[in-house]
């Protein structure tokens, strides 16, 4: 099995706080990694070190093999590393279209000649029908489904997902597992952060759990399942392990 991602003794301080304290963990090529654990875990942080948006303190990220601690978002997007975030982070004023098309402004081109990518894209996240509306007026699902289309727009190796299931209807959220799982399938390394448990158990492949900033298991899900110190940590935090 490929390592496409090491994170190597990673630590981030804000003032006082220790939002990542030395934590290590690799995620395998064509596989769904998840990243769970309590609120202020680390999990946003640790996802904003790979991407390029926070520079750690100490530790490296490496990806593919190659050393990229520290590069701008922008840098790491032309590796191959596309992500979601937590917060809806889409363009308002423009349509579905031109929000997917955004993602390919790196690539060579003109609009005319990616039509038949954003197409591809549309269709796949299942929004076509909706190209030409202003994503300021999508329903959160849709809304998600096109920051994911953006990302896909990149054409990334590494696909980093910030509570991309979260906030929805039940068959949305399977619909978003659905997708996330195809997209494995279809050669995509996945690495989601999720609060809601029964999905993260349903898709991954692994599971790293965070909590205060330090990693405190990994395993397979059905490991981190049955894990003392991650039931006991989410008992504390009022979460729930079970689906
Ligand atoms: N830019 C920042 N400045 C100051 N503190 C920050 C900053 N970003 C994160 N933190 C703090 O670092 C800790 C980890 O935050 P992070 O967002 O990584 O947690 P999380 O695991 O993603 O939590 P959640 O489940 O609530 O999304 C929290 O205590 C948070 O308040
Ligand atoms: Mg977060």
């Amino acid at each position: 099995m490929k390592v496409m991602l090491e994170v190597a003794g990673v630590s981030k301080r804000f003032g006082g706080l220790r939002a990542l304290d030395g934590v290590s963990f690799s995620i395998a090529e064509g596989r769904i990694s998840s990243l769970i654990g309590p609120n202020g875990a680390g999990k946003t942080t640790a996802m904003n070190v790979i991407a390029g948006d926070i520079r750690p303190d100490s530790g490296r990220v490496l990806f593919d093999g190659e050393d990229i601690t520290g590069l701008r978002p922008y840098q790491a997007c032309w590796r191959g590393i596309a992500r979601t975030y937590q917060l809806k982070n889409i363009f308002p004023a423009l349509t579905v279209y031109d929000n997917v098309l955004a993602g390919m402004l790196k690539e060579r081109g003109t609009v005319r000649s990616k039509e038949s990518e954003v197409l591809r894209i549309l269709d796949f996240v299942g929004l076509r029908h909706r190209a030409q509306v202003l994503a300021r007026n999508l329903p959160p699902l849709e809304a998600k489904l096109v920051e994911l289309g953006r990302a896909l727009a990149t054409r990334p190796k590494l696909l980093l997902l910030d509570e991309l299931i979260g906030g929805l209807m039940p068959s949305e959220t399977e619909q978003i597992c659905t997708t996330v799982m195809t997209l494995r399938d279809e050669g995509y390394t996945i690495l989601q952060v999720s609060h809601e448990m029964g999905p993260i158990m349903q898709t991954s492949d692994w599971v790293v759990v965070l909590n205060k900033g330090q990693k405190l298991a990994e395993g397979t899900p059905n490991e981190i399942r049955c894990d003392p110190d991650v039931q006991a940590v989410y008992l504390e935090s009022g979460g729930e392990m079970d689906e």
